[in-house]
């Protein structure tokens, strides 16, 4: 019983040093697998061919999402990484882009561009609406963080539980984008929300609205996106995640000055945090405890 590391090599030793302190079984890369029979679990963010492991229990993703990982064999568990350091580091991407949006960065880089020393009206963050879509823990940690700040915040959620933050059920899915000012997207990739960001959902924002995505590339049909700023209904976009990936240099997205891109680096799972989650699994595993970040494969999150 042994985890496969098939991640990252730079985050080995870390890794290794971790698995031997605890007496774990941990094979450092399918190089050393001397008995495929041994492995019952794998870490990693692209999958190595799992049918060489008759043995296998449990694949974990490396990271928060796993929407990139292939429908796994019948009776081998998904899990992915919880880890304080994505959830933190999600949280500041989406502050920042937040407050980049709010205080018109895309404008006045673009105006900075040309030397261009031009105002425009500030608004109070009290009076900007922001929707978060995908309540999760993120969305959670991100709806306190903003709500500090001062933002009017809400959230969609498909049950429309109650937290911090007022909530709307997914039935009330246009009146949560009507109070939109700026929408974020933090949902994981699915078969429903696949597209979710479309023409028809960014005409509910209120005129001027900005979109933040650190969702999945695949959720914004990016044609509507291009064509809602061109009709002047939204203002600015700032993306961290697109479709594909990377992004190719001569894509239009690059050169729209009513957008920001970075490369998908809103989070990148720490070595020590995601090894002790990957430890922590390893130990559930073995003892027929509840595996910490198991993913509903049916739902997909
Ligand atoms: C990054 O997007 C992740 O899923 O960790």
């Amino acid at each position: 019983m042994a985890l496969l590391f098939h991640t990252t090599p730079a985050r080995l030793p870390i890794w290794q040093k971790l698995f031997a302190e605890a007496g774990e079984p941990f094979i450092a890369g399918e190089d050393a697998v001397t008995d495929p029979a041994e492995v019952t679990a794998i870490a990693c963010w692209t999958p190595p061919d799992l049918s060489r492991y008759p043995n296998l229990r449990l694949v974990l993703s490396v990271g928060a999402g796993v929407d990139h990982l292939p429908a796994l064999p019948q009776g081998v568990a998904l899990a992915r990484t919880l880890a304080p350091g994505i959830e933190a580091m999600v949280r500041d991407w989406v502050v920042m882009a937040t407050l980049m949006l709010h205080r018109d960065m895309p404008l006045y880089i673009d105006q900075a561009g040309r030397g261009e020393w031009r105002t425009h009206p500030v608004r109070l963050s009290t009076s900007r609406r922001v929707g978060i879509m995908g309540m999760g823990r993120i969305g959670g940690l991100v709806a306190g963080s903003l709500q500090a700040l001062g933002f009017d915040v809400a959230g969609l959620s498909r049950t429309g539980s109650t937290g911090t933050v007022p909530m709307f059920a997914a039935s009330q899915r246009d009146a949560f984008l009507a109070r939109s000012d700026l929408l974020i997207c933090l949902l994981p990739l699915t078969p429903e929300t696949r597209g979710i960001l479309n023409a028809e959902t960014l005409a509910k924002l209120p005129a001027g609205a900005g979109l933040i995505h650190a969702g999945r590339g695949a959720h914004l049909d990016a044609q509507a996106l291009r064509a809602a700023l061109d009709a002047g209904h939204l203002s600015a976009a700032m993306l961290d995640v697109t479709d594909p990936e990377p992004l190719p240099t001569e894509h239009w997205i690059w050169s729209d000055p009513r957008i920001i891109v970075t490369p998908h680096i809103a989070a990148q799972t720490d070595a020590l945090e995601g090894a002790r989650h990957a430890l922590t699994v390893m130990q559930a595993l073995r003892q027929g405890a509840p595996i910490p970040g198991l993913v509903d494969q049916a739902r997909g999150y």
